[in-house]
């Protein structure tokens, strides 16, 4: 059954449901309620602790992953849980276990998954019937893994490219972040009338719409950062892009860790309270992000009953849950968080269970999903490489250098040719991704997808130091970033972030930005070096930029003869092969502005450009093809 059938199957199904909900919730302690509320990371709360204390959710962080990452796995370790909260006894009621993974773009935590392009990516492509497909696919690859429920989808409006996290964001523009938002939450929890194409067990799961709100708009991109901005403007860009997702039932949301006008959304009862649950009138229930309780006060349980009479229902707290479920105790006993809100929230819990269908589901590992031989399969490659042919955005192609002669003598190289982690990016496999190709298994890289279609390609990884242009008539130079995640991902000055502007980052990664330029030839020297020995020796380059986002690449483009924006196109690189040598012509166009410059102010809104406030080189929608 798919995710929100049972919310959708009609009056007389949800009736039942609520039914459901009220008998358990009459029998449930004050123990067993905050431990419905309260979600551990894997690495720090075994099966039995689960049971003791009545836990009612488990996740994976980035990279957390058990035995050999296989879905095997997987399963055991979500069954192991699943039975240990089903263990009815006198003390412990039977409600199931819920596990939540970041599969943002497609099931990345496990090796052998199809990783699809991130999506910034998807963005380029402006197909929102594949963006469906995708989310069916994933769902999919997550159920084979025992898994219910995904992070996903990052409904972020990114306006500023020095965030660490601008490539989880569809686009600056809300407008098309909304086409999207409806349709990658059908793909992930299925059909919203539950009559959709799927059997029992091989539905959805259930999504996540993060992060609630205005994640994307902090000054300077700052990732945690504040977004200052007029309730209107915040509605309009950071809003917006919700109310499709809510419309198509998505049963959960994922709270920022960000502020909106100095004020942390964990805390933002308005925001929560009012907005998301009463206004919008969002049935499922909010997850607090990683810690995301922490800052808010000195002592850790106010901190805790803050978040809770915010509106937030469950909480990430992925080693301080002993301390969490102690002192949000403690707040309710002194009367501090009323039983109303405790109940409101175990209610939209035990809904979500009951509308996803695990109350009826069987143990992980007999679900028709588990292990699920689609798994990284062929078909579902297939779908990931379309995504990668429509995401690609053509900016140059003088002389038709593009599409290039299958028979000609191509020199390969560049420190991404041959990388399939870095095609990867963030949250793949490791929470900051991994480098080279070992940890992603299945997939091809771009050179391996060149050299599939060009038997007289060649690639050469010291960047065709003696290359002449009478051994090649063309040269691909795959350049760009290395991956990353979050914070560790922003461009701005190393150390603390200015604390009076509320940029309290979190943990260690908000303090080690990936650097303090946009400029790929400050960032990546070696970039530009290659490209411009090439094409001075009278070799033409095209080049291939993967990155999480726009980059000030001003010499890089002046040296080539083409340039391709190829994003983070995960790990179908072949699909690159099949635009190059034209077996499909471009068709991606830029889902952001492209910065002409590296932007200086910490107001994305001056210039009245998105770039960061930086000039323009390429406006969003701009996009070449070959014919
Ligand atoms: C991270 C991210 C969030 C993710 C969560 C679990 O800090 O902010 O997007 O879903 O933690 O990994």
């Amino acid at each position: 059954m798919t995710a929100t059938a049972h919310l959708q199957a009609g009056p007389a199904r949800a009736s039942e449901i609520e039914a459901r909900i009220g008998e358990l919730l009459a029998r449930m302690s004050l123990d067993q309620k905050i431990g419905q509320m309260t979600q551990p990371e894997r690495a720090h709360i075994s099966p039995a602790e689960v049971k003791a204390y009545h836990i009612g959710s488990v996740l994976s962080g980035g990279g957390s992953c058990p035995g050999d990452n296989r879905p095997a796995d997987w399963v055991a370790m979500n069954d192991a849980y699943w039975a240990a909260s089903m263990e009815e006894d006198e003390d412990h009621l039977a409600i199931p276990l819920l596990y939540g993974v970041d599969a943002i773009h497609g099931n990345g935590n496990v090796r052998g998954a199809t990783i699809f392009p991130h999506n910034i990516g998807l963005g380029a492509m402006r197909d929102p019937d594949l963006i469906e497909r995708i989310g069916r696919v994933t769902a999919r690859e997550v159920l084979a893994t025992g898994v219910d429920w995904t992070f996903a989808p990052t409904l972020a409006v990114a306006r500023d490219p020095r965030w660490g996290r601008t490539y989880e964001s569809y686009s600056e523009d809300p407008a098309l972040v909304a086409e999207y938002a409806d349709r990658i939450v059908r793909g992930l929890q299925g059909a919203r009338n539950g009559t959709g194409p799927d059997r029992p067990g091989r539905g959805g799961v259930i999504a996540c719409a993060k992060h609630w709100v205005g994640d994307g708009g902090t000054l300077a991109g700052v990732d945690q950062g504040d977004t200052v901005a007029a309730e209107e403007e915040l509605r309009r860009l950071h809003i917006a892009p919700y109310l499709p997702a809510l419309d198509a039932g998505v049963l959960t949301v994922m709270v920022s860790l960000s502020s909106w006008n100095g004020e942390k959304c964990h805390a933002h009862r308005y925001l929560i309270q009012e907005v998301l649950k009463r206004e919008l009138g969002l049935r499922g229930f909010v997850v607090s992000d990683w810690n995301g309780i922490d800052p808010l006060a000195e002592d850790y349980a106010e901190a805790a009953a803050m978040a809770v009479n915010a509106g937030i229902d469950m909480f990430m707290v992925p080693e301080t849950w002993r301390d969490f479920i102690g002192g949000l105790k403690q707040r309710v006993e002194w009367g501090v968080v009323p039983m109303q809100r405790i109940d409101d929230a175990v209610t939209r819990i035990l809904r979500v269970k009951f509308a996803a269908g695990l109350f009826d589901r069987p143990r992980p590992w007999a679900r028709r999903g588990a292990n699920g031989s689609s798994f990284g399969s062929r078909e579902h490659r297939e779908v990931a490489r379309e995504a990668v042919r429509k995401s690609l955005v053509l900016l140059k192609n003088e002389a038709g250098t593009l599409p290039l002669d299958r028979d000609a003598r191509i020199l390969v190289t560049g420190r991404n040719a041959h990388d399939r982690g870095a095609q990867c990016g963030g949250f793949t496999v490791e929470w900051q991704g991994v480098s080279g190709n070992d940890a992603i298994q299945g997939g091809t890289s771009v050179w391996e997808g060149i050299q599939a279609r060009a038997p007289r390609a060649e690639h050469r990884t010291d960047g065709g130091a003696d290359a002449s242009p009478d051994d090649f008539d063309v040269a691909v130079v795959v350049i760009g970033e290395r991956p990353y995640a979050e914070g560790l991902g922003d461009i701005r000055e190393p150390g603390p972030v200015r604390p009076g502007a509320n940029h309290v980052p979190a943990g260690p990664g908000a303090l080690q930005p990936y650097g303090n330029t946009l400029e790929l030839s400050a960032l990546h020297p070696e970039d530009v070096a290659t490209i411009q020995a090439l094409s001075g020796r009278g070799i033409p380059v095209v080049t291939v930029l993967v990155s999480g986002r726009p980059l000030v690449v001003n010499p890089e483009l002046a040296a080539s003869a083409a340039f391709v924006a190829a994003w983070l196109p995960g790990s179908e690189g072949a699909g690159l092969a099949d635009v190059l040598f034209g077996d499909h012509d471009f068709q991606g166009r830029l889902p952001r502005s492209w910065p002409a410059e590296m932007p200086s102010g910490e107001d994305p809104r001056r210039n009245g450009s998105v770039a960061g406030g930086a000039s323009i080189l390429f406006p969003i929608g701009h996009g070449l093809r070959t014919r």
